[in-house]
């Protein structure tokens, strides 16, 4: 993500060679269509290979868009512990054990409890929140993902007055993840959230996508989806959640406080220091597409920031 200059980033990498060609040649048998007869355009999606999820409920926070092909949501994936190609989570990740699992919740909470991942499932009912996706590098996609608001967890362990945000701990496991023995980030995989921003029910726990549980290098067995952010605050296979009085120091700021803040809220308006944020490539797409504030989550999430400078807390 940091790693390279923007010079180095050539458009094949953000849009894959056979995507955009399977893309065009989709277009131009639409358009085919079209022209014969009007006819209605059917949806085609790529079909699951995992284990299916029970979904309770579809989302009122569910986007109308076209979600993203199946293959490509778990082919073009960043999870750098398995490597830094988009390629490379697909090929590594199936190292990952992901039984037994546990999730600790601590920190300053009256009732702090280490869940196991299968009594974490049944916490709350699931639900389908089919969302776009924005990574900070500059492409996107839209998911559809399963889970249930994190508020429900937070509610549970009952935080005291003191806790201000939440942080975010992934697994750390170098006998699995085959890059953690490379200093790409400073290990394990941290993030966190402002208390108010953990609590809106846009942010989510996230155990599936596309009706099936999640495939392991999209962040098997449970990950968080913040969909107004930049897609690295969507933290992947995390084993601890910590409510906190003070600010957590996160992976990437670690890495590169001038490039990434810990708000990393979608913006437009505010550059990342080597590159524009204005556009972005959506997945399967040819042309780029304008980027929208708070991923187009605004009415939503914007009153969280009344009054403060999104450009000095980016
Ligand atoms: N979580 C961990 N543990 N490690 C990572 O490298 N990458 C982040 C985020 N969560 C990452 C992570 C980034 S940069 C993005 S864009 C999203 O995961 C990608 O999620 P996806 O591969 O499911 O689309």
């Amino acid at each position: 993500m940091l790693i390279r200059k923007p010079g180095d980033l050539r458009p094949s990498e953000i849009t894959p060679r056979n995507v955009y060609l399977r893309r065009r040649d989709f277009m131009k048998a639409a358009s085919a269509l079209a022209v014969a007869g009007g006819i209605a355009i059917p949806e085609v999606h790529a079909q699951g290979r995992g284990p299916k999820l029970a979904v309770a409920r579809n989302s009122p926070f569910s986007t109308i868009e076209e979600p993203t092909p199946y293959k490509d949501v778990t082919t073009y994936n960043n999870f750098y512990e398995f490597g830094t190609d988009k390629a490379d989570p697909a090929k590594h990740a199936h190292r990952l054990k992901t039984r037994p699992w546990t999730v600790a919740v601590e920190g300053e909470v009256k009732r702090p409890k280490v869940y196991d991942v299968d009594e974490l499932l049944k916490l709350a009912a699931l639900e389908e929140r089919i969302y776009r996706l924005r990574c900070v590098e500059g492409w996107s996609m839209v998911i559809p993902w399963i889970g249930f608001p994190l508020a429900e967890i937070i509610r549970q362990v009952e935080p005291t007055s003191r806790a201000k945000f939440v942080e975010f701990t992934t697994l750390y496991d170098r006998s699995r993840m085959p890059f953690t023995f490379m200093p790409v980030l400073d290990w394990p995989y941290v993030e966190g959230l402002r208390m108010d921003e953990a609590l809106h029910p846009l942010a989510i726990l996230c155990f599936g996508l596309y009706g099936e549980v999640l495939p392991n290098q999209n962040g098997a067995p449970v990950r968080i989806v913040v969909p107004w952010k930049y897609g690295f605050k969507s933290a992947k296979s995390i084993v601890k959640i910590r409510f906190t009085e003070r600010q957590p120091r996160t992976s990437w700021e670690k890495a590169a406080p001038q490039e990434y803040g810990f708000y990393s809220n979608v913006n437009p308006e505010v550059d990342h220091p080597r590159w524009s944020q204005a556009r972005e490539r959506r997945i399967g797409e040819f042309l780029k597409r304008p980027t929208l504030l708070f991923n187009g989550y605004a009415d939503q999430v914007a009153g969280l920031y009344g009054g403060m400078d999104l450009r000095r807390y980016f």
